[in-house]
C-alpha cells in the first residue's frame, strides 16, 4: 500500500474570473506537466467557491469560464482528467470524514483563513473555516502524490499531509493515503498586485487596475502595465539589485513567467533599461501570449454544450478513480456498508 504511483491533482476556484496569477502560478504549469509520465487530474473546485456567497445565476458561468481557461491554455481532456468538483459527490463525503480527522488547532493556524476572515471571523461561513479539509479530500480522494500550486496554497498542501498521516496512523492503515508534495516552481508562483507589490494579485482585489484578467483585451493589458506602480530606478544588472524593490521584481518575474525564462535572464536582457522601455516590452509579450488564450476562451464560452460535455465526461473518469478509494476509506473506518455490490 505504500508505493503510490505518481499522480498529479490541482484545482482552481470558479469565483470571479481568472487572473494572471492563476495562469502563471497554476494553469500554465499544469499544461507544462501534462503528457509526462503520470496521470493528471484538474478540477474546477466549485464547492470551494461557495465558502463565500456566489450568485446562483453566475456560478455556472464562472465554472464554464474556468473550464474554458484550462482548455484554451492547453489542457487536453484526452490526456488529463478535467471536471468540476460538485459532479463527483465523493469530494464532499471524504471532506466530512476529514473534518473528523483534522484538529481545530490545525485549522486555527491557516493564514489564508485569517486573511480572508479578518476581523469578521464570527460572521464568515463555517465552510470557509473547514475549506482546507475539503482541499485535502480533493487531493487524497485520488491518492495524488504531487500538487502543483502557487505559493499561497503551500500551507494547505502541508495540512493535507498532516491529515493523511493522522488518518493512516489513527486507523492503522500505514501508507493508505500518500503524503502529497506541493510543487511550487518557476519564476511566477507568487504574482503580486500591480498597484501594491506587498499584496498578492487576486480576483477579489478592489480595483481592476491591480490585476490582469485572462479576458482583458490588448489595450487594457497595455494600459494596466503602463500604470503599474514602479520606482524611479532603471532595472539593475543583477537580481540582487532588485532587493527591496517588490514592484520591479514582480514585473521581472511576470516577464520571466510569460517568456519561459528565468528572472536572471530577463535582468541580463534589460540591464539598465528604464520603465519606458521595459513596460511596453512586457505589455507586448503579455498580449502575444495571452491574446490567443483569451480569444479561444471567448470562442469556447459560446459553446457551452461542448464545455458541459467535457466536464461530464471528466467527472465520469474522475469518479472511476475516486469511488473505490472512498469505499476503501469507509471500510478502513469501520462503516457498515451492506448496500455495496
Ligand atoms: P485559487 O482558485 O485561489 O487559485 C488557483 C491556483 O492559482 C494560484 N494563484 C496564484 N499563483 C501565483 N500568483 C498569484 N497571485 C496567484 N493567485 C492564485 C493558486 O496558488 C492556485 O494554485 N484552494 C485552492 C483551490 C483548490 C486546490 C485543491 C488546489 C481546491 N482544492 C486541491 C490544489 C489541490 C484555491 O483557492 O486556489
Amino acid at each position: 500500500m505504500t508505493n503510490h504511483t505518481p499522480r498529479v491533482f490541482s484545482g482552481v476556484k470558479p469565483s470571479g474570473g481568472l487572473q494572471l496569477g492563476n495562469y502563471l502560478g497554476a494553469i500554465k504549469r499544469f499544461v507544462d506537466m501534462q503528457g509526462q509520465d503520470f496521470e493528471a487530474i484538474f478540477c474546477v473546485v466549485d464547492l470551494h467557491a461557495i465558502t463565500v456567497w456566489q450568485d446562483p445565476k453566475e456560478l455556472k458561468a464562472a465554472t464554464r469560464e474556468v473550464t474554458a481557461g484550462y482548455l484554451a491554455a492547453g489542457i487536453d481532456p484526452a490526456k488529463s482528467v478535467l471536471f468540476n468538483q460538485s459532479q463527483v459527490p465523493a469530494h464532499a463525503e471524504l471532506a466530512w470524514l476529514f473534518n473528523c480527522v483534522a484538529r481545530v488547532g490545525w485549522m486555527n493556524r491557516m493564514t489564508q483563513f485569517k486573511d480572508k476572515a479578518g476581523k469578521n471571523a464570527e460572521k464568515v461561513s463555517l465552510g470557509l473555516y473547514a475549506y482546507p479539509a475539503l482541499m485535502a479530500a480533493d487531493i487524497l480522494l485520488y491518492h495524488a502524490t504531487h500538487v502543483p500550486v502557487g505559493e499561497d496554497q503551500k500551507q494547505h498542501v502541508e495540512l493535507t499531509r498532516d491529515i493523511a498521516a493522522k488518518f493512516n496512523h489513527d486507523y492503522g492503515a500505514e501508507g493508505f493515503f500518500p503524503l502529497p508534495e506541493p510543487i511550487i516552481d518557476g519564476p511566477a508562483t507568487r504574482v503580486m498586485n500591480l498597484r501594491d507589490g506587498s499584496k498578492k494579485m487576486s480576483k477579489s482585489g478592489e480595483s481592476d487596475m491591480e490585476r490582469i484578467n485572462m479576458t482583458d483585451d490588448a489595450d487594457t493589458i497595455a494600459k494596466k502595465f503602463k500604470k503599474a506602480r514602479t520606482d524611479p530606478e532603471p532595472l539593475p544588472d543583477t537580481l540582487e539589485g532588485l532587493k527591496g524593490r517588490p514592484e520591479a521584481r514582480n514585473l521581472v518575474d511576470i516577464y520571466a513567467g510569460l517568456s519561459e525564462t528565468s528572472p536572471e535572464a530577463v535582468i541580463t536582457e534589460f540591464a539598465g533599461a528604464g520603465w519606458g522601455k521595459f513596460k511596453p516590452a512586457l505589455a507586448d509579450l503579455a498580449v502575444e501570449k495571452l491574446g490567443p488564450i483569451s480569444e479561444e476562451m471567448a470562442r469556447l464560452m459560446n459553446d457551452t454544450v461542448e464545455i458541459d460535455r467535457v466536464l461530464a465526461q471528466g467527472a465520469e473518469k474522475a469518479e472511476a478513480i475516486a469511488q473505490p478509494i472512498l469505499d476503501q476509506t469507509y471500510d478502513i473506518m469501520g462503516f457498515l456498508r451492506s448496500r455495496k455490490g
